[in-house]
C-alpha cells in the first residue's frame, strides 16, 4: 500500500496589516495539495502555524483550514502558543481529536505521531522525558505499522547552522 503525506511548514499566520500574505500563501499551498493526483492520505503542518501565538491568529488559521476536505494535522512550533492552539483546536480533527499538543493518529497503513518541541520563551526545541516515554509507548503499540514522527525543530543535524542550533536537547 502506498502512503502519501503532504508536509507544509511555517505558514506564520498573523493579524493586522501583514495578515494577507501568509493566509493567502497557506490557502494557495493547500489548493496545490488538493490538486495532487492521487491525493495524499493526510496533510501535516509542522509548526510555526502562527507568528505571535495569539488567539486571534489561531482563529484566522481556522478560517483558512476549517473546511479543508482532507485529514489535516497541526504541530506546534517555537512561534506557537500551545495553550492558545489547544483553545482553538483542542478535541478537533486537526489535533486528531486530542486535547494536548502531542498526539497520535492511527491510519490503517501507518501511525502519525505529532510531538510538541516548543519551549516557552525560547527558539530552541526540547522533548522532555514524559513525552519521550509516551513516544516509546506509541511506537511499541503497532510495531508492524510504519510510524511518521512530526515535530517542528529538526531532530537531526540538517547542515543549516541556525536550524541546527535549535535542535531538541542542544540548548
Ligand atoms: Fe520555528
Amino acid at each position: 500500500m502506498t502512503v502519501a503525506i503532504a508536509h507544509l511548514s511555517d505558514p506564520h499566520i498573523t493579524t493586522g496589516p501583514l495578515a494577507g500574505a501568509p493566509s493567502e500563501g497557506l490557502n494557495r499551498a493547500l489548493g496545490r495539495v488538493l490538486a495532487l493526483d492521487p491525493q495524499p492520505d493526510c496533510v501535516v503542518i509542522t509548526g510555526d502555524l502562527v507568528d505571535q501565538g495569539s488567539p486571534q491568529e489561531y482563529k484566522i488559521l481556522r478560517e483558512v483550514i476549517g473546511s479543508f476536505p482532507l485529514p489535516l494535522h497541526l504541530t506546534a512550533g517555537n512561534h506557537d502558543d500551545p495553550k492558545a492552539l489547544l483553545e482553538e483546536f483542542g478535541g478537533t480533527r486537526f489535533l486528531g481529536g486530542a486535547t494536548g499538543a502531542h498526539y497520535k493518529v492511527d491510519y490503517p497503513a501507518f501511525t502519525l505521531i505529532v510531538l510538541d518541541s516548543k519551549v516557552p520563551r525560547s527558539a530552541g526545541g526540547h522533548l522532555g522525558a514524559p513525552q519521550l516515554e509516551w513516544l516509546d509507548g506509541v511506537l511499541a503499540r503497532r510495531p508492524q505499522n510504519p510510524a511518521i514522527v512530526c515535530l517542528h525543530h529538526p531532530p537531526i543535524a540538517v547542515g543549516i547552522p541556525f536550524l541546527d542550533g535549535m535542535r531538541p536537547g542542544r540548548r
